[in-house]
């Protein structure tokens, strides 16, 4: 990252100071259709139509996901896609029954996972904290608890951007995760955190929208 003290980083501070005023002018929020696409009308799915998604679809979803904020930039997020057959068929075992037509039929199953080893790319995500890296390397529990923290709301990014780019999802927690860990990430630091089915919904397979909390239930303001 660039020093604000160099000339260098008061330019890049100079550009983002001024792409944010850019846009704000072009845009205040989100219109009312893009509310209901991305959650007010945005459903759950669990029966997939056989249109596939493809590599390019995969990619854009990825490179929209990564703008969402993590704690220190930390980004611990790691997404495999489960999509040939062969590899669906190393999942199967590890999702529980009722969760496995779901899986099965959907064109593609991403295992959102996190890599325990995040820290390891601080030096480059986070250089205004040289001693980041360290702060984690010696805390199990901070690092655990950074991963899931961080690695939870980019798997939520993930969800928002892909309804964002007009793919529907599944999310799915009913499976083993440590059969997960053993089938697909065994020789890496990833861990498995949720799954989600991506794809084209076939919406004869869901059912009637569940109540929500309102304000009243969950908040407060003081
Ligand atoms: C992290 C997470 C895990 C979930 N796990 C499962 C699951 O294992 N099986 C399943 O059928 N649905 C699962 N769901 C789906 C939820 O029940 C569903 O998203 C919720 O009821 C809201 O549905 P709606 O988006 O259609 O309103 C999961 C959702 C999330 C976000």
């Amino acid at each position: 990252m660039l020093d604000e003290q160099s000339p260098a980083g008061a330019d890049a501070n100079d550009k983002a100071r001024a792409d944010v005023r850019a846009l704000r002018s072009r845009i205040a929020a989100a219109d009312p259709a893009t509310l209901d696409l991305l959650l007010r009308d945005a459903r759950t799915h669990y029966g997939w139509s056989d249109r596939p998604v493809t590599d390019d679809q995969l990619r854009a979803l990825v490179d929209l996901t990564k703008w969402g904020p993590t704690s220190m930039n930390q980004q611990p997020a790691r997404f495999v896609f489960v999509r040939s057959p062969e590899a669906k068929a190393h999942l199967a075992p590890a999702v529980f029954e009722a969760n496995r037509p779901k899986m099965q039929s959907a064109p593609v199953t991403a295992i959102i996972a996190y890599d325990t080893r995040f820290h390891d790319l601080l030096p480059d995500l986070f250089p205004p904290n040289p001693k980041a890296r360290d702060l984690f390397e010696d805390n199990d529990a901070l690092r655990e608890a950074n991963a899931f923290r961080n690695g939870s709301m980019q798997g939520a990014y993930f969800l928002i951007a892909a309804r964002a780019l007009g793919l529907d999802t599944g999310p799915m927690s009913g499976f083993d995760n440590a059969a997960v860990d053993a089938a697909f990430l065994s020789d890496t630091t990833w861990r498995s955190n949720f799954l989600c089915n991506i794809g084209y919904g076939d919406e004869e397979k869901i059912f009637h929208r569940l109540p929500r909390l309102g304000f009243e239930d969950v908040a407060h303001v003081v």
